[in-house]
């Protein structure tokens, strides 16, 4: 069930009908969306406007429809996008009951009326895209780089990279890859009700990846910092950040090997 941060007092009202042009071609490939528009500055109240468009006449997967439709029907439809290949993270919402990637969600893959809705939980800028700023800025809360009291490699006398062994570069993988799409974080009711104060998966994810990080010397101070009733423990192991991410990343083991670092840590202490 998608929970959408509404305006106080209002309700989502049924929008705009456009029908699929008479001289399209067979109900077929004629699919229905039904997406979510809003625009805090003029509108009281959110609408679901319908499209019907032929499938024909787009790219296989959702952001292609959307790209579509903004192109021929309604050029004032907002939504966020750049690679279109999964890897920049910027078109995550809401599809058919799922967080996921506009890009890489086939719209065969869905039955019936496709369902188009931001990101649950968070506040709206307008239509598909979700307000991240307080997510930016849990992330830059964790130092998201490498802090290292070592001097670098040298060779031939430059500086070169901090090396690692392949088993170091190893404890990176299913880390290195996420591409901060906050779909994680805002399919998890823990952060629907606390992201004032719970980091959520994406950046416990992060950073669990710099606390994995061999070149990392700041281990200790990343973990004092996350032993926080909220920051880190509000996360009860519902898993909906694992089930949803839609790079196969598990941030709930993420979550959970950072707890046991710090328990791990206060042992050795005591
Ligand atoms: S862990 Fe997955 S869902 Fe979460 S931000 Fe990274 S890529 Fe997106
Ligand atoms: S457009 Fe970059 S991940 Fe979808």
């Amino acid at each position: 069930m998608v929970h959408i941060r509404l305006p106080k007092n209002s309700t989502v009202k049924e929008g705009i009908h456009h029908a699929v042009p008479t001289d399209s071609v067979t109900d077929m490939t004629t699919r229905t969306f039904q997406i979510y528009r809003y625009n805090p500055d003029i509108d009281a109240n959110p609408r679901y406007d319908t499209f019907e468009i032929d499938t024909n006449k787009c790219g296989p997967m959702v952001l292609d429809a959307l790209l579509y439709i903004k192109n021929t029907t309604d050029t004032q439809l907002a939504f966020r996008r750049s690679c279109r290949e999964g890897i920049c993270g910027s078109c995550s919402m809401n599809i058919d009951g799922t967080n996921t990637l506009a890009c890489i969600k086939p719209i065969a893959d869905i039955k019936g009326t496709i369902h188009i809705n931001p990101l649950p939980h968070m506040p709206v800028v307008k239509d598909l895209v979700a307000d991240l700023t307080q997510a930016y800025k849990q992330y830059a809360s964790i130092k998201p780089w490498i802090q290292s009291t070592q001097e670098p490699s040298m060779r031939d006398g430059e500086v070169r990279e901090r090396l690692q062994t392949p088993e170091e570069r190893e404890k990176l993988d299913g880390l290195w890859e996420c591409i901060m799409c906050f779909s994680c974080s805002t399919s998890c009711p823990s952060y629907w009700w606390n992201q004032d104060q719970y980091l959520g998966p994406a950046t416990l994810l992060q950073s669990y990846r710099f606390v994995a990080d061999s070149r990392d010397n700041a281990t200790n101070e990343r973990l004092n910092d996350l032993d926080d009733s909220f920051k880190l423990y509000r996360c009860h192991t519902i898993m909906n950040c694992t089930k949803t991410c839609p790079k196969g990343l598990n941030p709930a083991k993420a979550i959970g090997v950072l707890k046991q670092e710090i328990i791990s840590k206060s042992i050795v202490e005591n």
